[in-house]
């Protein structure tokens, strides 16, 4: 649904690919069913990629995800056909990568796509704006626009100040990062990132995570990223890929693979992710509460609401169907007592809001000094749901919220 409006920029079809002689035969056993390690067995051909068709999004950073020997960085080098596939097609903005000849492929692998790899491929006695404006030396720009762009780029990953050292001197963390402006400066459609952050190690590893989030928000590529680490998948993908001996087994967002994970296999590495810094409010919340409007509804519509519901807190909308905030049962009961004709004085204003996309994670501190549920809002404060309590804790402990509601009842009443 949401794809709709999206631009395809690369699109994969039938894609397979075989290592070894009798690639015919093991492609037909592969149809049949039969599996990586049988068609081994049987032919001595490796099945890398088995049968690829989905599609990426302009703008969108893919991730694809899966162990060692997968097929991951075989299939990534047929987008730029670096290894030729044994058979099926690529598209690249709809045009057939398949039937370029050579001089349009290194067009194209200048130009459009270019590939960031894990261990770098810099010339270590070249200063770091050298080795930046290197691509596009290859693309023949002249050395003054080549300058220019090379210490804008490197500006843009953060490397100022070091434009005239020697990249060799660099930690490997910044050699990183000269690989990452080489590729950038050459301003492609397409990035091929493989394993790009695998050799750093952790804090430098999620710290460049973090700056690629920052930098993709400026430069809007279409970003190819490979790693073999599920956190790294979640934290960088729009969608995710997961690849098992050379089958794609699941594309999702990283709430689809968190909330419903495909096999045994995605399972195995959900697991042990720390789920309330992905899954999200509007994944969690009640959708379309029951609801006070402010203009209408007063103290015996709303007691009457409440009982009918089952409900000791309702959210109150304005006439503008804004949520203002909630009113309480006794509260409410209190101005049905005064006579009064309205909710308008009780209703309690001052309380949290959030998007749909927050994480859980940052719910939960607001329970801390606060026991109502958390309003879900659209961008115009109209309400879109209500987060309780209980929902969250279900969500990080994996049992439902029913369970929940009955353990929290049953420790109340001691
Ligand atoms: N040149 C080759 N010749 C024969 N088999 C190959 C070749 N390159 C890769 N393979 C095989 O193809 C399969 C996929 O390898 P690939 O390198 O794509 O995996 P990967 O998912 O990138 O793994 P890693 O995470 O270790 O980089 C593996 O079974 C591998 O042994
Ligand atoms: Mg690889």
């Amino acid at each position: 649904m949401e794809n709709e409006n999206k631009q395809v920029k690369i699109k994969v079809e039938d894609l397979n690919l075989v290592f070894g002689s009798r690639r015919d035969e093991a492609l037909k056993l592969t149809e049949q069913g039969m599996s990586k390690a049988e068609v081994l067995d049987k032919t001595g051909c490796t099945v890398a990629v088995n049968n690829a068709n989905y599609s990426i999004y302009e703008g969108e950073v893919f991730v694809v995800m899966g162990l060692s020997g997968s097929g991951k960085s075989t299939m990534l080098r047929c987008f730029n056909r670096l290894i030729n596939p044994t058979s099926g097609h690529i598209y690249i903005d709809e045009n057939d990568i398949m039937v370029l000849d050579e001089k349009s492929l290194r067009e194209m692998r200048r130009n459009k796509m270019t590939m960031v790899f894990q261990n770098f491929g810099l010339l270590p006695h070249r200063t770091v704006s050298s080795n930046v404006a290197f691509g596009m030396e290859i693309m023949g720009r002249d050395e003054n626009e080549r300058l220019e762009k090379a210490y804008k780029t490197i500006k843009q990953v953060g490397l100022q100040g070091y434009e005239e050292m020697m990249t060799g001197e660099l930690s490997g963390g910044m050699q990183q990062r000269v690989g990452l402006a080489r590729a950038l400066a050459t301003d492609p459609e397409v990035l091929l990132m493989d394993e790009a952050f695998s050799a750093l190690d952790p804090l430098i590893r999620t710290q460049m995570q973090e700056e690629l989030l920052e930098l993709q928000k400026k430069v809007q590529k279409t970003i190819v990223f490979i790693t073999h680490d599920l956190d790294e998948a979640l934290k960088l993908g729009d969608r995710i890929a997961i690849m098992k001996d050379g089958v794609i087994v699941q594309i999702g967002t990283p709430e689809d693979i968190l909330m419903e994970p495909a096999n045994d296999y995605v399972k195995a590495f959900v697991e042990n992710v720390d789920r309330s810094t992905i899954v999200t409010a509007g994944s969690v919340m009640f959708r379309n509460p029951p609801h006070v409007d402010i203009e209408r509804h007063g103290p015996n519509f709303t007691l009457r609401l409440m009982r009918e519901t089952g409900k000791d807190v309702l959210p109150v909308l304005d006439k503008n169907d804004h949520f203002l905030g909630f009113v309480v049962d006794n509260d409410v009961a209190e101005a049905k007592k005064k006579n009064k004709r309205s909710v308008e004085d009780v209703v309690i204003k001052d309380v949290p809001m959030v998007a749909d996309t927050t994480p859980v994670a940052d719910i939960l501190p607001f329970y801390l000094e606060y026991s109502l549920p958390v309003a879900v809002v659209d961008d115009e404060k109209n309400l879109i749901g209500l987060v309780s309590h209980s929902a969250v804790i279900a969500e990080m402990i994996g049992k439902e919220e029913e369970e929940v509601i009955q353990i929290k009842e049953g420790g109340t009443h001691e």
